[in-house]
């Protein structure tokens, strides 16, 4: 019998599937991977806001500001109203918190400059972690010294299986508390 369009579809269906599969990933891939990510990135911010002199010296708990982070997926960036708890008297005079409360008063938000942030098609949650007593350092470095925050380390799937699979060993002194970290794909990619 002569071979129809038909059965010639039908041939070549599953490999042209599984090619459209393999196409969207890599597409998704580099249109969601952020090219900012890297160790390093310091981004010049709208105001000259210093966690060394908030976090550091005068010893701001990092959950005073970054509300969500034990609640949810994600830490948040505080609002001016925030900053303006203490602003409203503080330093009123000077240049940087004259443009905060600008943005107060004019109610809009401070186009803060992201520093980190996976790509789309990577889960990441806050409060699992940090209800695990897992600190904001094994991450994001001692930002209590940083003057202008930076990434100090590697955010790729390599690093977050790195402390997964060595999740006692990497912190020792939660070894009772916590399971190891997952490291099936599912887990991250979901
Ligand atoms: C007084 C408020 C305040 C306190 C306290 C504070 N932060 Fe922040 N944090 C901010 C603001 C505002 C930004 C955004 C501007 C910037 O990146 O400097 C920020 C940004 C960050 C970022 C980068 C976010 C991104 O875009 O990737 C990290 C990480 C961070 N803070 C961690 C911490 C840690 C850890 C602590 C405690 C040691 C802390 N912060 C204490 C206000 C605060
Ligand atoms: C286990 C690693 C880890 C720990 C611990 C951790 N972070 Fe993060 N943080 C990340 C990752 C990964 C991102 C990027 C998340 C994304 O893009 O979805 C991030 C992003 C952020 C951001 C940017 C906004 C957001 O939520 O994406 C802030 C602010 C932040 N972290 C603050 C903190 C603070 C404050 C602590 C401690 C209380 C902390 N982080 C602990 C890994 C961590
Ligand atoms: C708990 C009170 C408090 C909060 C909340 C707070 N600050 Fe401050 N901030 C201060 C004090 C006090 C100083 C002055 C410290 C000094 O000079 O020793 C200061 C200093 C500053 C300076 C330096 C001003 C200068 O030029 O001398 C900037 C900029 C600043 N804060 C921005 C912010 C921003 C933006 C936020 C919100 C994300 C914020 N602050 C939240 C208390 C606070
Ligand atoms: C410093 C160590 C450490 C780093 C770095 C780390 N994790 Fe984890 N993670 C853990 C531990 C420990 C657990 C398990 C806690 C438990 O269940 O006792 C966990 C649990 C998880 C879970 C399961 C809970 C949930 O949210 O569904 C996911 C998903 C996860 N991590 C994603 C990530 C990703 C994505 C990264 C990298 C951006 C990362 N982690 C980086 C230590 C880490
Ligand atoms: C602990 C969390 C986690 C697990 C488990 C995980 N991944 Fe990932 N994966 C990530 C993160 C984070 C990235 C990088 C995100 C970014 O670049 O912003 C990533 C990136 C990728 C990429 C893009 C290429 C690259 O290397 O950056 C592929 C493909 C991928 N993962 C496949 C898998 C497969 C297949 C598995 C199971 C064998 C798996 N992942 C398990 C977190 C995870």
């Amino acid at each position: 019998m002569k071979k129809t369009v038909l059965d010639y579809l039908l041939k070549i269906r599953i490999p042209v599937t599984l090619f459209i599969i393999l196409l969207t990933f890599a597409v998704t891939y580099f249109v969601a991977k952020p090219e900012r990510d890297g160790i390093g990135y310091a981004p010049e911010q709208p105001i000259k806001f210093s966690h060394k002199l908030h976090a550091g010296n005068m010893n701001i708990d990092c959950k005073y500001c970054h509300t969500s982070v034990d609640k949810g997926r994600f830490a948040s960036v505080p609002s001016a109203d925030i900053c303006m708890n203490c602003h409203s008297v503080a330093r009123r005079d000077k240049e940087e918190i004259k443009k905060l409360v600008e943005y107060y008063e004019k109610n809009q938000p401070i186009p803060w400059k992201r520093v980190h942030k996976l790509g789309d098609f990577a889960y990441f949650n806050h409060s699992v972690h940090i209800n695990k007593s897992i600190d904001c350092k094994n991450c994001h470095g001692d930002v209590a010294r940083m003057e202008v925050i930076s990434q100090v380390n590697s955010f790729t799937m390599g690093a977050c299986l790195d402390c997964h699979r060595q999740a006692h060993s990497r912190l020792p002194e939660l070894k009772d508390k916590i399971k190891k970290g997952p490291d099936n794909c599912n887990a991250c990619h979901r």
